[in-house]
This record gives structure tokens, sequence and C-alpha cells, in this order.
């Protein structure tokens, strides 16, 4: 099957951005181990990051007739503000898992609300890198 794996605003500066709170890992490490993961269990994995609202609802809009059949998505910053991105998803109404590397319920009280967890399958947060990792082995597990 076809996963995409979606990134939100500031996560191409993974590595650099805050180690402390999101990890030495690079996005281009992440999504290339991720690409590998999904190979391994006979599944094609597409990544796209945006600091663009508009291009990430593009894209999400886009999978609705790509053959996608699992999203994993890190909304960054939009999870907390982006109605527009939701009803994206509810619009292709395909299943996601929803990943946060550090845990937001532990941060500012601002990071508590989403705009996706109630939709989602499930949420991945607070494992870092790994955050993604479990997040794909769930759709992995959903896609047999
Ligand atoms: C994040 C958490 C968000 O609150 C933040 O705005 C991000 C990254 C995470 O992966 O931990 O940009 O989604």
């Amino acid at each position: 099957a076809r996963i995409l794996v979606l990134h939100g605003p500031n996560l191409n500066l993974l590595g650099s951005r805050e180690p402390e709170v999101y990890g030495r890992a690079t996005l281009a490490e992440i999504d290339g181990s991720l690409a590998e993961r999904a190979r391994q269990a006979g599944h094609a994995l597409e990544s796209f990051q945006s600091n663009a609202e508009d291009a990430l609802i593009d894209r999400v809009q886009a999978a609705k007739t790509d053959g996608t059949s699992f999203i994993v998505i890190n909304p960054a910053a939009f999870t907390h503000t982006s109605v527009a991105l939701r009803d994206a998803l509810a619009a292709v109404a395909i299943p996601f898992v929803e990943v946060h590397l550090s845990n937001p319920h532990a941060r500012e009280p601002f990071r508590r609300q989403s705009y996706f967890s109630d939709m989602a399958v499930g949420v991945v947060a607070g494992f870092g890198a790994d955050s993604y990792r479990y997040a794909l082995d769930a759709a992995i597990t959903r896609l047999k």
C-alpha cells in the first residue's frame, strides 16, 4: 500500500532546532529510515514537509486520488491552530496517526489542544524520532 508521511512547519530544521526538545536526528534521516522500514514491510512510503498550511492541505487533498491508504502526520504548530488542515483530513477520510517528537502535554498549556487527536486512529508523542517509527508500525499493522 501507499503510506504518506506529512511534516508541518519548522520540522525541516530537525537536527539543529532545539535539540534538547526534538533530538539530533535530521528530517532526512527520519524519512530515510521510515521509507526503508515501509519497504521491508512491502509498502511504498512518501514523505512531504512544508512550512505552509496551503501546501500541506493541497498534499492531503491529492492523497485522495493518488492511492494513499494511510497517513502519518506531525502537524507541528498547526496541531494547535489549523482547522483547515483538520478539515482536509476529514474531507479525504484517509485514516491517520498523529505524531509528535515531544510530549505536548508536558509543555506549555497551549500545546495541550490538538485539532487532530479526536479524528486520529491514534496519537504517538514524546519518543523523539522513535515516535514516527511507532506510528509507522501502527500503520503497517492496520494495513495487514
Ligand atoms: C511538535 C510539537 C508542537 O507543539 C510544535 O509546535 C512542533 C513540533 C512535536 O513534534 O513535538 O513544531 O509537533
